[in-house]
């Protein structure tokens, strides 16, 4: 984004596209691309080195529904209501990869003017048929200008899980220029780099998630278009978020919050990242080693959520069937189907209860809380969770 240097300090392999999952009968040729990660030593943004074609990720298939989680509907419910309480009366909000209308339906039903913008058809088809207003493009530039010349400027524009997915940062931004009101924020949320190093998760990483933000590189960012970073918040989801708001330079005093997260930031250097992806491998070695200990005693092992962040821990260890036979997840489009690059089959939730595994390989640790609530007998008649985040260890 600012024409610096990128290093390199994580190599995680060939990848196939995260969320590609395919029929068992379908053995085509896969599409793999390289996936490392480095760090601009001007604006220190952490990036992918290799791009993924955008058409090939956000298709009318994707198959990534924001409603299969109960939390994240309450979540989103919850921010509807602070975008609305944040912003003046009678206000025109937009949503940049509104999904299956997991936040704008709130706002619909309580008659705030919005439009989403999602570019995967099946998902934005899911909100339409509610209701919600929803336009199946990019978000981009030349997208915006026509919505800022057909409707008008924005009064807020929020993102959750999808500015970090978005390579053409400054296309973003210059749709920004021409969406948002001059008074207006632009509120977006994302994985935050702090709490991937300090969990190690790396499997955060993957084609979509091009970025992973900090409070410093998104302030050097938004400086070289007009804008400002003007307030952060720590969201306690998907294994740790911070929501970002920018405001056109010079209109919102940036607050405290602002100077003390950068100032912590510091101490983020490449020694860090490559400190990093030094424990990423030692963690795939103690998880290996733990699945080929739990198959030489027999025990039965099943991965749980065919998370997009799975293709990377599956394929960077090498972890196929033989280790861990089949995966559970509750979203139905991707049931009977195997996983991208590693091929494991996966099946529905009833599938889990029977009967239940010795172990289970907890792949959406991104809904822990969630999960482990919905599963307590399978703790009870004493099945464990096998998790790797931030370390190998069963619970
Ligand atoms: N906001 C939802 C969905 C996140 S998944 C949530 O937090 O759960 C990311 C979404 O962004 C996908 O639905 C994808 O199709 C969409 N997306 C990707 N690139 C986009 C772009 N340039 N503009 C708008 N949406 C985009
Ligand atoms: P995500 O990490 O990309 O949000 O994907 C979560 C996946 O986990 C999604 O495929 C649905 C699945 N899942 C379950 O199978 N059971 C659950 O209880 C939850 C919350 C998610």
């Amino acid at each position: 984004m600012c024409g610096g240097q990128v290093e390199e300090f994580l190599d995680l392999g060939p990848q196939p596209i995260s969320q590609a999952f395919r029929t068992p009968e379908d053995t085509t040729q896969e599409f793999f691309y390289h996936l490392r990660t480095g760090m601009c030593t001007t604006c220190t943004l952490v990036q992918l080195v290799e791009e993924v074609p955008r058409h090939m990720m956000f298709r009318e298939d994707y198959p990534f529904a924001s409603s299969g989680s109960r939390y994240m509907t309450d979540y989103f419910a919850e921010v509807a209501g602070e975008l609305v309480a944040s912003t003046i009366p009678d206000p025109f909000i937009v949503e940049i990869g509104s999904n299956d209308g997991v936040m704008l339906r709130c706002l619909e039903q309580a008659g705030i003017r919005h439009l989403g913008f999602e570019p995967s058809t099946g998902v934005a088809k899911v909100a339409q048929d509610e209701g919600v207003r929803v336009l199946t493009e990019f978000f981009e530039e030349t997208s915006a200008r026509v919505v800022a010349a057909t409707e008008g400027q924005a009064d807020v524009i929020y993102a959750a899980n999808t500015i970090c997915h978005i390579p053409y940062l400054d296309s973003v931004f210059r749709g920004l220029d021409a969406l948002l009101a001059p008074h207006g924020v632009f509120m977006f949320e994302d994985p935050y780099l702090g709490d991937v190093i300090d969990k190690t998760a790396f499997d955060q990483i993957y084609d979509e998630h091009f970025y992973l933000f900090s409070a410093r590189s998104v302030s050097e960012i938004a400086r070289r278009f007009g804008f400002e970073l003007v307030d952060v918040r720590h969201r306690p989801v998907h294994g740790g978020e911070v929501r970002y708001t920018l405001a056109r330079t010079g209109t919102r005093e940036p607050s405290d919050a602002v100077h003390a997260l950068i100032a912590e930031e510091q101490k983020t250097t490449l020694a860090t990242l490559t400190g990093f992806a030094d424990k990423t491998a030692a963690i795939r070695d103690a998880l290996v080693a733990e699945l080929s200990e739990l198959r030489r005693q027999g025990k039965t092992v099943v991965g749980y959520g065919a998370t997009a962040k799975s293709a990377t821990l599956l394929n960077y260890c090498r972890i196929g069937p033989d280790l861990v036979p089949y995966i559970c997840d509750s979203t139905v489009t991707k049931q009977g189907l195997v996983t991208p690059g590693t091929r494991i089959p996966i099946r529905p939730p009833a599938a889990f209860t029977d009967p239940y595994p010795d172990y289970a390989l907890l792949l959406a640790w991104n809904h822990a809380e969630e999960i482990r609530v919905k599963e307590l007998d399978f703790r009870r008649q004493g099945g464990r969770w096998l998790t790797y985040v931030p370390d190998v260890h069963t619970v």
